[in-house]
């Protein structure tokens, strides 16, 4: 007979789903595609060889590291991560960073520890689908806040808190947004932070990207400026996403909960790569590492923005952020970004449609280019060849 696995799932298990929901076997049409989906650091700056060094010397260790490790973190990376943070502007002891399995599981955690059943999350419009599955596991319910140009726009924050049935936070990705690439600008971040603030619901902010500015500096965390906002990191943009290693700092008065969540999830996380981390990141190699990357993705920009300028169809406009891996192209008139995607992957393009990015599953005519996984050249050829290609089908 066999068990009838149906009858035995929990509720919940009917709101776990893949990241995105896209037929990508039916956009393999082309025999050399050109993939514009990545978000992952370019190759030269993933430093295997580096990390390789750091990994030995991290396994030069008594018997008693193989036990079971502090569930916050190692401590000396513990103390690494509130340095970094320090240089960013953010005034955290080493006590109040919690380790994690990168910054997805701290949005897990955060979901855990937060949510009920039918509990709104306030999200940007568009956000990262990867933190979508995770409330969606949740079964949270959503409300949107519209971006522009400067980020989160306060007035659309205001709206969706005041149309939020048991709002439980705000799930914002502030610097170099995914995907837009857009940054909170320092007229808006008092005024989010004082609307948060009087709704009594706090930010989670999400933040992969902020330490990878094109120009002299970046913006600090929201963090800095309010110590209720929940804030994760992570070294998946900075070292390489394979690590899974990435950080919570919430307010001292969700730490023990947190820490529980952490412990009945996974005890801790792995504690070689941990001390890897610390040794890979001795003597400041990490800014030296992020000074090279920055000054490579500012060019991959400069190049990219120069190639959607010559190749875009006429009305086509692009955010320009100042950091990050992504750039967020609008299509003019009403074009349906979602449906084209079948076409230009027939030219041997692929993006990300711009509805996968939405919680209200709206059409959209933007997509999301990244420019940081492959060669330059690839990404150049692959402008023209999308330029082509949509030039065709919008005048079709
Ligand atoms: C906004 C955002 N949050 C979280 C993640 C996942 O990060 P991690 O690899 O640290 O789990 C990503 C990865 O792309 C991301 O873009």
């Amino acid at each position: 007979m066999g068990i009838r696995w149906q009858e035995k799932v929990s509720d919940r298990s009917g709101s776990i789903h893949a990241s995105f929901n896209m037929p990508m076997g039916e956009l393999n049409s082309h025999p050399d595609p050109i993939r514009f989906t990545g978000g992952t650091p370019s190759p030269e700056f993933l430093p295997i060889e580096h990390l390789r060094d750091a990994n030995r010397r991290a396994w030069d260790v008594e018997h008693t590291v193989m036990y079971y490790g502090d569930t916050e973190g190692y401590p000396p990376l513990r103390k690494r991560i509130s340095q970094r943070m320090a240089q960013r502007n953010v005034d955290v002891s080493p006590e109040q960073i919690m380790v994690t399995n990168g910054a997805q599981q701290g949005l897990d955690l955060v979901s855990r520890v937060f949510l009920n059943p039918g509990d709104t999350v306030i999200v940007e419009a568009p956000t990262y689908f990867g933190a979508l599955q995770v409330f969606d596991m949740f079964q949270a319910t959503y409300e949107s806040v519209e971006l522009d140009d400067g980020g989160m726009i306060p007035e659309s924050l205001e709206a969706a808190l005041n149309r939020a049935e048991r709002p439980k936070f705000i799930y914002s990705i502030p610097t170099y947004q995914n995907p837009t690439g857009v940054t909170i600008s320092p007229e808006r971040r008092g005024r989010l932070l004082e609307i948060a603030d009087r709704y009594n619901v706090p930010f989670v902010e999400d933040d992969p990207y902020g330490e990878l500015w094109f120009g002299d500096s970046g913006a600090p965390p929201l963090r800095a400026d309010s110590d209720d906002v929940i804030y994760l990191g992570t070294f998946s943009k900075t070292i390489a996403p394979a690590i899974r290693m990435g950080w919570l700092c919430p307010p001292p008065e969700l730490q023990p909960i947190l820490q529980h969540a952490k412990e009945a999830t996974d005890i801790s996380s792995d504690r070689i790569v941990q001390r890897m981390v610390v040794q890979a990141t001795d003597g400041g190699w990490l800014d030296e590492h992020l000074n090279e990357a920055r000054k490579d993705y500012a060019e991959r920009a400069r190049r990219f923005f120069a190639a959607l300028e010559e190749h875009m169809p006429e009305g086509t406009t692009w955010t320009s952020p100042d950091g990050g891996f992504f750039v967020w192209v609008t299509l003019p008139g009403d074009a349906d970004s979602f449906e084209l995607l079948f076409e230009v992957a027939k030219d041997g393009v692929i993006y990300l449609p711009g509805s996968i990015f939405y919680v209200d599953g709206r059409k959209s005519s933007s997509f999301r280019l990244g420019f940081t996984t492959l060669p330059m050249k690839r990404y150049e050829e692959g402008l023209a060849r999308l330029g082509a290609s949509l030039k065709r089908l919008l005048s079709s």
